[in-house]
């Protein structure tokens, strides 16, 4: 390749952009030098939805209330609208989690479409506007979560979500989704021919968001792009070089884009093929170690493969309630987390309750008050050296 010259001039660019710079932070509302780090010596606390099991999921309240209580990232489904926006919401239709049906003025918005061969009735996304949408109220999914927040927040969008990630207190990661990209890209269009995945990663470089997994510019705006849909990872692996997740549904649904099988795209030569795309999958966890009447089985060997490719594995969902904790944990949530970190391995969890995770990681595996200290002594030197240059 005959690239090394645009690079040497990129560095020199770089050198002389960071020698001019002066040392101490300016004073922005966004300076990220004295923020503290994402951890990346233990699993990852993925809120899932935000935190969703207190708070009605995807709104801003449930993702400050997921950073409050220690989430590494937090994580959100990305939808469009008729005009074009960007959202964060998990269904394609209102009706299960917003107060639609008491919205006599929209009633005529209800449609049946054909999602992935199943032809669903409800009122979708993709017909409103985010002036409508705004005036929607947010519910809890499940009817035994509190419901005292039912309707008192709206939906956000991607740019709002991000806005949140940003103004943490500390360095937050993002883990959208672009869901449902076959559906999506047949009822929304967008000027220039544009498609879903351009606009998705367009609003991710608007705010600054790039860099390789790890990398520096990355581990300052940690990002990672999840989806079920392999062709949308492969084709936005064109346009940003952010690390991807390849999420697999469970074992009797083929993926929506390119009708593989779970057994397909589990197998070591899928994996040898994806390892290039992904730095992750999000399995189901039942697919990781089946269950049948409540109770675990053996796991599979899922994850020691994955791993053989240096592929992670981040499993979804974590969720505290006995209807959901199987039987071998003793209705306990930390026995869980105990289970799938130490016994199992996963590299992630994506949980509906990011306190109950953090507080079983800060429990068994603390973060490193020499890590906090050398980020103050860092801090306290770029302050005595700025005395200096002025
Ligand atoms: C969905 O409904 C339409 C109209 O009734 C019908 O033509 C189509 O075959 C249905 N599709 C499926 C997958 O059932
Ligand atoms: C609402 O949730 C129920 C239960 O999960 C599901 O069967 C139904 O399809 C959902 N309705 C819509 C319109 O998405
Ligand atoms: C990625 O870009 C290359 C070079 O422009 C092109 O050949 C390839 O088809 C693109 N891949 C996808 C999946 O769009
Ligand atoms: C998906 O694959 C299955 C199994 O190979 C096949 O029966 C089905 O017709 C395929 N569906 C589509 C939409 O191609
Ligand atoms: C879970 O409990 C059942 C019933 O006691 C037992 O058969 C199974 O081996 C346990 N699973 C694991 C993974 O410990």
């Amino acid at each position: 390749m005959t690239a090394a010259s645009p690079v040497t001039f990129i560095f020199l660019l770089l050198f002389i952009g960071s020698a001019a710079r002066p040392l101490y932070p300016l004073p922005s509302r966004r300076n990220d030098r004295s923020k503290q780090p994402l951890q990346t010596f233990r699993p990852y606390n993925i809120a899932h939805r935000g935190s969703n099991g207190e708070f009605p999921e995807e709104t801003a309240a449930a993702y400050m209330r997921a950073i409050e209580e220690g989430a590494d990232f937090i994580e959100t489904d990305i939808l469009a609208l008729r005009d074009g926006v960007l959202i964060c919401f998990h269904d394609l239709t209102l009706d299960n989690t917003t107060d639609i049906a008491q919205r006599k003025e929209f009633e005529s918005r209800k449609r049946t479409y054909e999602v992935q061969g199943v032809n669903t009735t409800g009122y979708f996304t993709v017909d409103f506007t985010l002036e409508e949408l705004k005036s929607l109220g947010v519910k809890q999914r499940f009817p035994f979560r509190d419901q005292q927040y039912n309707g008192k927040f709206s939906i956000i969008t991607f740019e709002e979500f991000i806005s949140i990630a940003l103004d943490a207190p500390r360095v937050v990661g993002i883990y959208p989704e672009i869901k449902n990209p076959v559906f999506i890209n047949q009822h929304v269009k967008w000027p220039g021919g544009k498609k879903f995945e351009d606009k998705f990663v367009d609003t991710l470089k608007k705010y600054g968001y790039k860099g390789t997994y790890m990398s520096k510019q990355w581990l300052k705006q940690p990002a990672i792009v999840q989806s079920f849909a392999p062709t949308s990872l492969i084709y936005v692996s064109n346009l940003t070089d952010l690390p991807k997740v390849l999420l697999i549904a469970d074992a009797t649904i083929p993926t929506q884009d390119t009708n593989q099988s779970f057994w397909e795209i589990t197998s070591n030569n899928y994996f040898g093929f994806i390892k290039d795309y992904v730095v992750g999958i999000g399995p189901s966890k039942d697919s990781v170690v089946p269950v049948s009447d409540y109770y675990l089985q053996t796991p599979t060997n899922l994850v020691a493969r994955a791993h053989e490719y240096n592929i992670q594995v981040h499993p979804y969902t974590y969720r505290s309630e006995n209807s959901f904790l199987h039987l071998n944990f003793s209705q306990d949530p930390y026995n869980e987390y105990d289970y799938w970190i130490n016994k199992i391995g996963v590299d992630g969890l994506f949980t509906d309750f990011t306190g109950s995770l953090h507080q079983y990681q800060e429990w068994t595996t603390p973060l490193s008050l020499g890590e906090e200290d050398a980020y103050k002594l860092l801090d306290k030197i770029a302050h005595l050296i700025s005395k200096f240059k002025n």
